[in-house]
């Protein structure tokens, strides 16, 4: 099996993060953006691929709320780019699209309840509006067309290699520099957190065993207050670096609520489980202290990623191969 990866290695992408596959005889990396047609139809042409796995998006909810036009354009444009590229090169019934979603299309939930397959789509940012938009797509395609599909939305996923605007490794990057910890509001809305391995390992299976046109929710059945998750992720930081309980606590900001803060997310993945038999293998604690374990070690990472000089050093090294 061979693998390409597309990516256009904006703020959020870094060449360094799979450096480990380079020299794999199976693997190509190709620059570009999934909004160029020409570029994506020419490696259609070259790869002759039989799935796309569309991860590449615009992720961040606060960078959706001050420039949702970028989202727009790589979520929803880019969607449809990749789609008709399938739809030229594949015949009706052939190939396999996957769209690697969100559970954020379903809007806010209260204190109670779950999203299940049957929640209507409810997006209340710019992000989860263009990620909703690329769901409508998928399946209209689907229908339309042929196009044979998978969709997953997922809940919050941490781990690895992200990118430090997300929660977790903005937490961890302010803790080693002992600056301010911002946390939105009162810190009490909810997210159900998904170690990233656990995540993979579902869309593989999705990938290999799902029911074409289907729609299956991943989540980490792990919910957590955002105030609890910093609190949690720092007891583990100041144990990992041999600190007094409750050191790095002191560095918790509250900060202004992100502008129509979703409350609540939660997500019912008992069907995907039943079906598939994948289930998430990390609980919360154990997630977060191999994140911190990870964060530690790769602490070069952290800084590499922040700087804007070297990541493009990185990426015209690749430019002039
Ligand atoms: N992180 C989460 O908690 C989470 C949860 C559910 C679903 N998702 C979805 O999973 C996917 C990956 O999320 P992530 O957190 O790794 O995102 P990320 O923002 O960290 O990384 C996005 C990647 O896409 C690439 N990219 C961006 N625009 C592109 C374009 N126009 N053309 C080609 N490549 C482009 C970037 O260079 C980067 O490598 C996204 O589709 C996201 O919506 C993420």
């Amino acid at each position: 099996m061979r693998f390409v990866n597309l990516d256009a290695l904006t703020y959020a992408g870094n060449l360094e993060n799979v450096a480990g596959l380079t020299d794999q005889p199976n693997y190509s990396f190709e620059l570009g953006d999934i909004t160029d047609s020409v570029l994506v139809e020419r490696l259609f042409d070259l790869y002759k691929f039989d799935a796309v796995v569309h991860f590449a998006a615009e992720s961040h909810v606060d960078r959706s709320i001050t420039d949702p036009t970028t989202f727009v354009r790589t979520n929803v444009d880019g969607t449809i780019v990749l789609l008709q590229a399938a739809r030229n090169n594949w015949k009706a019934g052939q190939g396999l699209f996957h769209h690697v979603s969100t559970d954020e299309v379903f809007g806010t939930l209260g204190p109670t309840g779950l999203f299940t397959l049957n929640s209507p789509y409810a997006p209340r940012s710019p992000y989860a509006a263009s990620k909703a938009s690329a769901d409508h797509l998928v399946r209209s395609f689907g229908a339309t067309y042929g196009l044979p599909y998978l969709i997953t939305n997922t809940s919050n996923n941490y781990g690895p290699y992200q990118f430090p605007e997300k929660l977790i490794p903005l937490v961890l990057n302010n803790a080693r520099q002992r600056i301010p910890i911002p946390v939105y509001g009162k810190g009490d809305n909810v997210r159900d957190w998904l170690f990233v391995e656990d995540h993979c390992a579902a869309l593989e299976i999705v990938l290999f065993q799902g029911s074409i046109g289907s729609t299956y929710l991943i989540g980490g059945s792990q919910e957590s207050s955002n105030l609890g998750l910093v609190k949690a992720l720092l007891d583990v930081y100041d144990e990992k670096t041999g600190q007094a309980s409750g050191h790095s606590q002191s560095l918790i900001s509250f900060v202004q609520d992100r502008a129509g803060h979703d409350f609540r997310y939660a997500i019912d993945s008992s069907e995907t489980q039943k079906e598939l038999g994948w289930s998430p293998q990390h609980s919360l604690i154990e997630g977060l202290k191999k994140t911190v374990d990870w964060y530690m070690k790769h602490s070069s990472w952290l800084s590499n990623i922040l700087d804007d000089s070297y990541r493009t050093y990185y990426k015209s090294q690749y430019d002039n191969r």
